[in-house]
């Protein structure tokens, strides 16, 4: 039996009808760019993340990079956030003009670890951006203590956590801003690239709304340098008939991942846990072995798909060599890029794919 890491084709066939009717009406009324489906999605989404505001946008990486701009964060500042993320954490901070900053992990979370960051500000730090990993969140309140002492703002990057919540409050919110992705992939997925902005600051909103679309104020009036960065009509009627079965899907994740973790226990695994007192949404369900290359190896040779997330840290990517991080600099998040495998969840895997998964798991360990 062929287990992938994802299944996209099986979730949009438990709902063709709904997702095909949305694209039939975006393109029936020839309204592609903004407009009514766009604002009935940012105000589902809204009300789903529990903020005021939601701007839609064309991607997770326009979400980070248009929200440090609305914050005017800028060439000469600094924001520190973890390395272990996707290189589109970094990539927003570069966008701007500024330098990302990067701290290490807690080795049981594979968040940022907030007890190292006072250590990395400097009289040029602007912001925080805490990355919600796998859709776990991260310990939020030492976060915006520091945040709150230093007068920094805080990026939330909840790109892989929609749905999230810590000690009772969705994420996105907590800090001055929260960034989603809904790259296919993700927990609330597209059909090509999407994003949003989150927030209860109208200022903020107004800012990424207005950078999202070239500044404009009406046509042909444009008061701000912007971006091209809106989100898609059609994108965005995909997203609402998804986004009504999220809540469902995200059960279902979390059912997956209680079955991984019960049956996974008695082998010699680290299983990644969910921050205390959080509402963990099992984007990817994430552990750390030794011999990962092998494990690997020997699940793709079973035809299951595992992945790494992410094999190579950020402050040793080649494309941030200028930021002068050596190898050793940040020992846990080197630790997991070497550990880590992410195994197969989704809504629709069901208990035997997921039984199969540990039996190859088990008969590894047993070899
Ligand atoms: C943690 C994180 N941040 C940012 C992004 C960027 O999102 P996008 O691919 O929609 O630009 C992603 C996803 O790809 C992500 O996983």
């Amino acid at each position: 039996m062929a287990i992938p890491l994802v299944d996209l084709k099986a979730q949009y066939l438990s709902i063709k009808e709904e997702i095909d009717a949305a694209i039939a009406r975006v393109i029936n009324k020839t309204a592609f760019i903004l407009g009514d489906e766009v604002k009935q999605f940012e105000t589902e989404f809204a009300s789903f993340s529990g903020s005021t505001y939601c701007v839609g946008v064309s991607s997770g990486t326009a979400a980070l990079a248009l929200s440090l701009r609305a914050l005017g964060v800028g060439p000469g500042d600094e924001v520190i956030t973890s390395t272990m993320t996707f290189t589109a954490s970094a990539e927003a901070i570069f966008h701007v003009g500024a330098r990302p900053v990067f701290v290490d992990i807690d080795p049981k979370t594979f968040c940022m670890d907030p007890s190292l960051i006072e250590a990395a500000i400097t009289p040029r730090t602007k912001a925080l951006m805490p990355v919600h990993l796998y859709g776990n969140p991260c310990d939020m309140d030492p976060i915006m203590e520091i945040a709150k002492k230093y007068g920094l703002k805080v990026v939330e990057d909840a790109a892989q956590a929609h749905g999230a919540k810590y000690k009772g409050t969705p994420v996105g919110v907590i800090g001055d801003i929260g960034c989603f992705s809904f790259y296919p992939g993700k927990n609330l997925g597209a059909y090509g690239d999407a994003g949003a902005v989150v927030t209860n600051n109208k200022e903020l909103a107004d800012k990424v709304r207005l950078l999202r679309d070239h500044g404009r104020t009406t046509k042909y009036e444009h008061i701000e340098v912007g971006y091209g960065e809106r989100i898609d009509a059609l994108q965005a009627a995909i997203l609402s008939a998804k986004l009504k079965h999220l809540t469902e899907w995200t059960e279902a994740r979390r059912k997956w991942a209680l079955l991984y973790d019960e049956n996974l226990k008695n082998l010699p695994v680290k299983i990644v846990e969910p921050t205390n007192e959080s509402f963990a949404v099992y984007h990817i369900y994430a552990i750390a072995v030794d011999r990962r290359d092998a494990l690997l190896k020997y699940l793709h040779d079973q035809r299951i798909q595992a992945g790494i997330h992410y094999p190579i840290p950020l402050h040793l990517q080649p494309c941030y060599e200028s930021l002068g991080y050596k190898r050793g600099s940040l020992p846990v998040s080197e630790w997991a890029a070497e550990s880590e495998i992410s195994l197969p969840i989704y809504p629709e895997i069901g208990e035997e794919k997921v039984a199969a998964v540990v039996e190859a798991l088990a008969k590894f360990f047993d070899a």
